[in-house]
């Protein structure tokens, strides 16, 4: 059995009851997602000192280097692909400056995504079965030349290495497990909010000027930005019993699947759900899930969108569409597949 919940009050209702609603959805190791209740808490309590302020504060300068190493020339283009030049380098270097993993590693991690996203779009299992050994060893490797202590002994890296839970080492299998629910999820989402937020800009001038006016309130937008376009499409739960509510009921055992953009963009609770609007109450926007799984992961991806934001209105004077028309990407993924603009024509 399976079933969508696209409505906004239904989906905060499973959100809220994860006892009805399980996170354990698949056979494979999934840390913290794939978890439930007590086991779920632990891992939480260990990965959430890794977005704190100080961990961010220290992290910031580093990206803002990624970001004027993206965004230096652009504008001696042009028209420029924003998911090849923009989208897919930022999320990939920033995710490697802020785990502390060498520069040489980007290319690799490049052709895995690569294939990574050839094997999903074909559905072909025995390939995603081996890219998934494939990164074990690489984030593996990156472990073990913490242990040796080769590169920064306070990376992100080398503290997972030293992460322990009721005084026991964590072992690497769980570790590679934390860091793929940071990196292959998460570098996908990351790249198609930068599509989107560029894509928005370039068509919307009155908010490009009214940010570069007051640029304290990019976050705000940003969140409006993508509640219009969601970058990361759905999650997935199992009914442990069955579940009433509404008009709806399910049995248990039902495969359920949260449509974050559906709820969203819900007429019921956002008013013309498809405008952008400077005065919606952001305790309604669901952009990063909400109860106990939603995105310990949100400061650090609101810094890197915030600067990254920021920095573009601050260099380019104008951000414009390009002459070629964009493409949608395809579910599983948001955002735009490829976009063009320019910058300062
Ligand atoms: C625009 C960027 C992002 C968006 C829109 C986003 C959105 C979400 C959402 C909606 C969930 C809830 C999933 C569920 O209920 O099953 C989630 C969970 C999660 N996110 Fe993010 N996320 C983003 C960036 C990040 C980043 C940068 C990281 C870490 C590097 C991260 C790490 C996680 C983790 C570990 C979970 C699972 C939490 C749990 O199950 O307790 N996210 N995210």
């Amino acid at each position: 059995m399976s079933a969508v919940l696209t409505r906004h009050h239904d989906v905060l209702a499973a959100l809220h009851a994860p006892e009805q609603f399980s996170n354990k959805v698949s056979s494979h190791l999934n840390v913290p997602n794939g978890m439930d209740g007590a086991e779920h808490l632990a891992y939480r309590a260990l990965i959430e000192p890794f977005f704190s302020d100080v961990v961010l504060t220290q992290f910031q300068p580093k990206l803002q280097v990624v970001i004027d190493e993206l965004l230096v020339n652009l504008d001696a283009y042009d028209d420029v692909e924003v998911m090849a030049t923009l989208g897919h380098p930022f999320a990939l270097r920033a995710q490697c400056a802020f785990m502390g993993w060498p520069v040489a590693l980007e290319q690799r991690l490049t052709e895995w995504i690569d294939a990574q996203n050839a094997a999903t779009l074909a559905q072909d299992r025995p390939t995603l079965r081996r890219l998934a050994d494939e990164f074990s060893d690489i984030v593996i490797e990156q472990f073990d030349r913490a242990r040796r202590g080769e590169g920064d002994p306070d990376s992100i890296t080398a503290q997972l290495t030293r992460l322990r839970l009721n005084g026991t080492p964590v072992s690497d299998d769980y570790l590679v497990s934390i860091v793929r629910n940071w990196t292959v999820g998460e570098l996908g989402t990351i790249a198609a909010a930068i599509g989107s937020i560029v894509g928005f800009l370039a068509q919307n001038q009155v908010v490009q000027k009214q940010l570069r006016e007051a640029p304290m309130h990019i976050d705000h937008a940003i969140n409006e930005i993508l509640r219009l376009d969601a970058p990361l499409l759905t999650n997935r739960r199992r009914t442990t019993c069955s579940v009433k509510f509404g008009d709806m009921s399910y049995e248990a055992d039902t495969t359920v699947t949260i449509d974050w953009r559906a709820a969203n963009n819900d007429p019921k609770v956002f008013v013309e759900p498809h405008q952008f609007k400077w005065d919606r109450d952001p305790h309604l926007n669901l952009l990063y899930g909400a109860g106990v799984h939603v995105c310990p992961g949100k400061p650090l991806a609101q810094l890197e969108l915030g600067l990254f934001t920021r920095s573009l209105l601050n260099k380019f004077e104008t951000i414009q569409l390009g002459e070629q028309p964009f493409e949608r990407a395809q579910p599983p993924r948001g955002g735009y597949r490829r976009i063009w603009v320019k910058f300062n024509h």
